[in-house]
């Protein structure tokens, strides 16, 4: 099936239940790979990917998952840890500077590229930003002067594809002035 990278858009949802079926490796290679791929501010590349597919490992990180919004997350799979490494001399300065967190604003790009991928070769996912991170650092052994910026949850999806909800175009775009 080709697609176009609109239909591919759409396709991507956050998936919030999953069938009882492993991913193959070389699924979750290829969305990693699409991940390492993604651009970052000064190319930093600030990030580490943890995959957590040894099941019981997985039910622990997916107990850490705030239950209102993560009571899906232990029928995943796949969790992917995406890790924030320290930040260069460079973006700490957009950060005291600009104010702006470029290490996490690449972690989000690097984290829509993995979902992306997903969606392209028939896998779901979801961004999950609600889980402890102190124990899920120390389950994963991720040194203190790290941070989890966000896990994603990976398998096939069991759930039905829906209708986006989202602002009207003309709410969310300007042209040349605010
Ligand atoms: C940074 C980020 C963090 C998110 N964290 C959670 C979460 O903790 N739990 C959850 O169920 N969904 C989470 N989501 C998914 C959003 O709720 C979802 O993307 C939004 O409602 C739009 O729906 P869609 O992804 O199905 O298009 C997160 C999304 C992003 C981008």
């Amino acid at each position: 099936m080709i697609m176009t990278f609109l239909e591919l858009v759409k396709l991507r949802q956050s998936n919030r239940a999953y069938q009882d079926k492993p991913v193959e490796r070389e699924k979750i290679e290829q969305c990693l790979e699409a991940a390492r791929l993604s651009p970052s501010s000064n190319n930093t590349q600030g990030w580490t990917f943890i995959v957590i597919n040894d099941t019981e490992l997985k039910n622990r990180v997916a107990k850490a998952a705030f239950r209102l919004w993560g009571a899906f997350v232990n029928q995943a799979p796949v969790i992917i840890a995406l890790v924030a490494e320290k930040p260069l001399l460079i973006t700490r300065f957009g950060v005291t500077v600009k104010k702006i967190d470029f290490t996490l604003l690449d972690m989000g790009i690097a984290a829509t590229h993995i979902c992306l991928q997903a969606a392209e070769i028939g896998l779901g996912s979801c961004m999950v930003e609600s889980f402890d991170e102190k124990t899920v650092k120390s389950l994963l052994n991720v040194p203190d002067s790290r941070r989890i910026a966000l896990l994603i949850t990976l398998g096939y999806p069991a759930d039905k594809q829906r209708e986006k909800k989202r602002k009207t175009f003309d709410e969310v775009v300007r042209w040349n002035k605010y």
